[in-house]
């Protein structure tokens, strides 16, 4: 049986295939804007959620085709979201993925435009995705409401608007679950309805979610304290004006969380026959040094 890892770059090796030659000079005037989207998008990174995708899309019974175009468009939109996360007015960060941030190389107004591009053209993809057309009317209408304002993009606002300003525990969760946890749900039940999933299956995949979701943030303040920029590919130490799970609660009882999450996002796995991987991809997130 292949490793996880084994797996992770099978499914990487197909998914930079597809993204090979997407914004590739197609002689428009506006090539500038596609280099900028190109490069933040081609910079690497783990491509957690297109994994995500393809896994829940082979636990639920369907193809690795079927989950092509909704692993492009939940790429596109967490890419779109790091670049504006990066921009001087919010994080104000110069390095992502081990390379300068968007904003650094292109400048700041062609860095929200390639932001603005890729948010746009993720759901053009989705569109066209060779499902039943319900199928792709219900991904639509997730990946907007986990993408925007009542999710991801409503994380960032509360983020944004909590700097400097000390949150109860309730409060740096309401931020986390929006910022981070809702485009990993999003990744999740994607995948499961491009694969035909039973609606217990879906509920299976948000638990599942909510708790990977849950640790994979926690663990990323936690590396912001105890991991190293080169590992990470971007800047340590950055996060001391933010309402970090570290600052709430120290390192060793987000240690805890962390593995208690973990567990839960296992036990949400019973329903699939097919589940190993998604298994053994929550028990790799709890440890990640990058
Ligand atoms: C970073 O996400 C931003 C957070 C939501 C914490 P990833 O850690 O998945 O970043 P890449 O895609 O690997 O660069
Ligand atoms: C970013 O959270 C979440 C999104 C981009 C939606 P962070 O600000 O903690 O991510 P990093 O640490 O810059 O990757
Ligand atoms: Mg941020
Ligand atoms: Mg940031
Ligand atoms: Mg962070």
């Amino acid at each position: 049986m292949k490793t996880l890892h084994e797996i992770w770059a099978e499914s990487n090796a197909r998914f930079e295939a597809l993204l090979k030659g997407l914004y590739e000079d197609h002689g428009e005037p506006q090539g500038r804007l596609f280099k900028a989207m190109a490069y933040s998008l081609n910079a690497g990174g783990k491509r957690l959620r297109p994994f995500l995708v393809y896994l829940f899309c082979r636990a639920c019974g369907g193809r690795e085709e079927d989950a092509d175009k909704a692993a492009l468009a939940l790429e596109m939109i967490h890419t779109y979201s790091l670049i504006h996360d990066d921009l001087p007015a919010m994080d104000d960060d110069d390095y992502r993925r081990g390379k300068l941030t968007n904003h650094k190389v292109y400048g700041e107004a062609m860095a929200i435009l390639a932001g603005d591009g890729l948010l746009t053209d993720a759901f053009m993809t989705l569109a066209s995705a060779p499902l039943p057309p319900e199928r792709i009317v219900s991904c639509v209408r997730l990946l907007s409401q986990y993408a925007g304002p009542w999710g991801m993009v409503g994380g960032q606002a509360l983020d944004m608007l909590s700097e400097e300003r000390e949150l109860s525990e309730s409060e740096v969760r309401a931020i986390q679950t929006r910022k981070t946890g809702c485009l990993i749900k999003a990744a999740c039940v994607l995948g499961a309805i491009c694969g035909g999933g039973t609606r217990e299956q879906l509920e299976a995949a948000e638990r599942y979610a909510d708790s990977l979701g849950l640790a994979f943030q926690v663990r990323d303040d936690m590396l912001d304290v105890i991991g190293s920029a080169e590992e990470l590919g971007k800047a340590v130490g950055v996060d001391d004006k933010k309402n970090t799970f570290v600052r709430l609660w120290g390192l060793e009882r987000c240690a805890d969380l962390v593995e208690k999450e973990t567990q839960k996002a296992v036990e949400a796995l019973s329903v699939f026959t097919y589940s190993t991987y998604l298994e053994a991809l929550a028990r790799e997130m709890a440890v990640r040094t990058h």
